[in-house]
């Protein structure tokens, strides 16, 4: 019940060690995205378990902690984007409705969203086939509804930018595991992405994904490196891995558990997880994970024959082992 850590892909570490450098260029990309100067969006990048879904969920953090509007998409491979777009944006749109101060912009504003939404569906699907997108108002017509993603989430993103510059912030959407989007979405992406900062609208794109995820972009769009700012996202250093591990423990348990763990403590915390998101200190040997160990049929029947100490034949009807391969060598 004390255990202050928090296990799990994704899950908010309770201290996120060693992210000082990422977070504090976000904020960097706040500040001048709100204030309609030119800024390039952060990709981080980097192997399965090193943070970045974290990583994601903090930036998304500090963005509604600025009144922006936040959004969040996992995109999945052969999955289309425009489901898992519209209700991102829908929780960003909400986010910045609470600060509007004319509900009828916010509702037309949803209503382009439905229009979006509901081109998920291939055109003539059956009534009971398609998505309905819980966006409570009638869609709108003529606007971010052609079919063709690139000009449809051009129109889309211009106009929800422009909800939030009428409350002075901006809207963020984050983007995990962006390496699984399809070809057409990512380049719609970039091309939405690379019209709206021509426009110095404030709303920023920030992806994460697998270290190939450049490669994809690259192969996409040619100007994609000029339009993302790529952001390593590493193993952390020793310091940072003893930081992550202790200062939880010693916030649960100020006296007697922390005399425990120390730094030597935490040697073996870092050892063991190798590198994620806790790194090896240099000059160490990797250790693999050990699989499930063997189980060995014990207990086992006692040769007798050879063992003349043995007082009694034991009763093997119950002892017996359990690979029957193995049982003829011991006594019946
Ligand atoms: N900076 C950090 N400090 C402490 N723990 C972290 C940090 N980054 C990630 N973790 C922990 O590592 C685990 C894996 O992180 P996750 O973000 O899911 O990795 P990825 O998305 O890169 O696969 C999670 O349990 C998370 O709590
Ligand atoms: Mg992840």
């Amino acid at each position: 019940m004390r255990n202050p850590f928090a296990p799990g892909a994704g899950q908010r570490p309770p201290e996120l060690a060693g992210r000082d450098k990422e977070v504090s260029a976000f904020e960097v990309v706040l500040e001048r995205v709100a204030r309609g100067r030119p800024e390039r969006s952060l990709v981080l990048t980097g192997l399965r378990g090193v943070g970045k879904t974290v990583l994601l969920g903090e930036l998304r953090s500090m963005a509604v902690k600025r009144g922006w509007g936040a959004g969040k998409v996992e995109a999945r491979p052969d999955a289309d984007l425009r489901r898992p777009l519209s209700a991102a944006l829908h929780r960003a749109i909400r986010d910045l409705a609470v600060r509007h101060r004319a509900p009828d912009r916010v509702e037309a504003i949803l209503g382009i969203l439905k229009a979006f939404a509901l081109r998920a569906a291939p055109d003539g699907a059956k009534l009971r086939d398609r998505w309905q997108p819980g966006i409570d108002v009638p869609a709108a017509q003529g606007r971010a509804d052609s079919g063709d993603i690139e000009i449809d989430l051009v129109e889309l993103f211009t106009d929800v930018a422009e909800l939030a510059q009428d409350v002075g912030t901006g809207v963020a959407l984050l983007i995990d595991e962006m390496q699984d989007l399809k070809p057409d979405d990512i380049s719609a992406l970039c091309a939405a992405c690379h019209e709206l900062s021509q426009l110095g609208a404030p709303l920023v794109v920030v992806g994460a994904g697998l270290p190939h995820l450049p490669a994809v972009l690259s192969a996409s769009k040619s100007y994609s490196e000029r339009l993302f700012r790529y952001v390593r996202i590493d193993r952390l250093s020793r310091e940072d891995a003893d930081r992550a591990v202790l200062a939880p423990v010693e916030r649960e348990d100020a006296a007697s558990r922390t005399r425990r763990w120390t730094r030597c403590s935490t040697r073996r915390v870092v050892i063991r997880t190798s590198s994620r998101p806790t790194a090896r200190p240099p000059g160490t040997p990797r250790r693999p994970i050990r699989s499930p160990r063997w189980t060995s049929p014990w207990p086992l029947p006692r040769p007798t024959r050879s063992w003349p100490w043995a007082s009694s034949a034991p009763d093997t009807s119950v002892r017996r082992p359990l690979n029957a391969s193995i049982s003829g060598r011991w006594p019946s």
